[in-house]
């Protein structure tokens, strides 16, 4: 019972194992995020993540006593297997593709979700449990996509219960934990569709003027329970959520960009603690500045937008702020589509000097002939 924080010899572990993975053509991790891996700030209990996650499971101690098991500290490097096969995924689902996901190889990926765990958690004999983790998503680049996120998964079997019963105590769970995260708000369930959970839905509340998605979640799916050792012969029932911890942390705490989670600087850090929901003050705002890069698309099929985004930000890293479309154009005589983006450059913690900006626009230029062969600079 209980959970064990993971200790820094522990992420020298995993990151020995990353250096040690096999990787073949199908890597595509960058050192920026590879780094992430095993920082757990999750696990900081003065950190808006620690909080948030800390609050969560008080709820569940306090309304079900131990009735759930907490588990973190999992590695998030796991199979193709346990993070689409196990999990009903379809052959051609885009989720698999490494335009989304990061891989080491054909193999072994960086977790997209914390569901990539039900399966085996059911199988080590669990009827109840939360998980918590960092999870990886190849993405664009704004103020709440970060490649790097964080999940917590919860997943309760009713032996001897009807998927009606689990439907029940689903949404009754959800509704209570909402109302003691966010105060009592109004609530409507969406019906949704994730490949392991059927029926699914996804849960929005009402908070500060607009409809806001917490979660996802459902009536676990009859495969998952076989690969989990649970027979549905005997009638049993199981219900799972996943939420996204930074989503609450960035309305809960009023954290404008998904940057700050990561940094260091000691005005972002200083001002949380544990146990306790403040509003985040900002520290004055750094001048943004932005440069715009365009190109012609000589393969239009070839040209995934998430690539360009990750290119960006391989090149910029945290100084990079947004990536937007700004303008879009088919030549008249060529016929080939032009696209114009507009790179934000900002830093949470300095002013950038125009020449360092310079410098950092001159390499995505530069480098982008061979991340991305389709495309000519204009
Ligand atoms: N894994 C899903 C996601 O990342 C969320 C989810 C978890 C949905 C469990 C249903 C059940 O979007």
């Amino acid at each position: 019972m209980g959970w064990r924080p993971m200790s820094s010899s522990t992420r020298d572990q995993i990151q020995n194992e990353i250096r040690s993975l096999p990787k073949d053509a199908q890597y595509n991790a960058p050192a920026a995020v590879l780094d992430k891996v095993g920082r757990n700030i999750y696990q900081i209990p003065s950190h808006p993540l620690g909080i948030i996650r800390s609050k969560i499971f008080g709820h569940f101690r306090q309304h079900y006593g131990e009735t759930f098991e907490f588990v973190e500290g999992l590695s998030p490097i796991v199979s193709v297997s346990q993070n689409f096969d196990v999990l009903n995924f379809e052959a051609n689902h885009p989720g698999r593709s490494p335009i989304d996901t990061y891989y080491f190889n054909s193999q072994q990926l960086l977790r997209t979700h914390t569901s990539a765990h039900q399966v085996d958690l059911l199988r080590s004999g669990k009827e109840a449990f939360l998980c918590v983790g960092d999870v990886y998503r190849r993405d664009t680049v704004d103020a709440t996509h970060y490649p790097v996120f964080h999940q917590m998964e919860g997943v309760r079997v009713f032996p001897g219960g009807n998927d009606l019963d689990s439907e029940r105590d689903l949404k009754q769970c959800l509704e209570m934990l909402v109302d003691d995260i966010f105060g009592k708000v109004e609530k409507r369930w969406i019906d949704a569709y994730f490949p392991f959970t059927h029926p699914s839905w996804e849960l929005e509340i009402f908070y500060q003027n607009e409809w806001l998605e917490v979660l996802g979640c459902g009536v676990v799916h009859p495969a998952i329970m076989e690969a989990g050792g649970v027979s549905i012969e005997k009638g049993n029932s199981a219900w799972a959520f996943g939420l996204g911890l930074e989503r609450l942390a960035m309305v809960l705490f009023g954290i404008p960009d998904i940057r700050l989670f990561w940094t260091e600087d000691e005005r972002f850090t200083s001002q949380f603690k544990e146990d306790t929901i403040t509003t985040f003050k900002p520290f004055s705002k750094h001048p943004a500045c932005y440069k715009d890069i365009a190109f012609f698309l000589e393969d239009e099929h070839s040209f995934a937008e998430n690539d360009f985004h990750e290119l960006v930000r391989t090149i910029g890293g945290d100084l990079v702020e947004s990536v937007t479309l700004v303008d879009n154009f088919v030549h008249p005589t060529t016929q080939k589509k032009s696209l114009c983006y507009r790179i934000n450059y900002r830093s949470m913690s300095r002013n950038l000097t125009n020449e360092e900006i310079d410098r950092l626009q001159q390499a995505v230029r530069a480098a982008l002939p061979t991340a991305l062969p389709h495309v000519t600079l204009r």
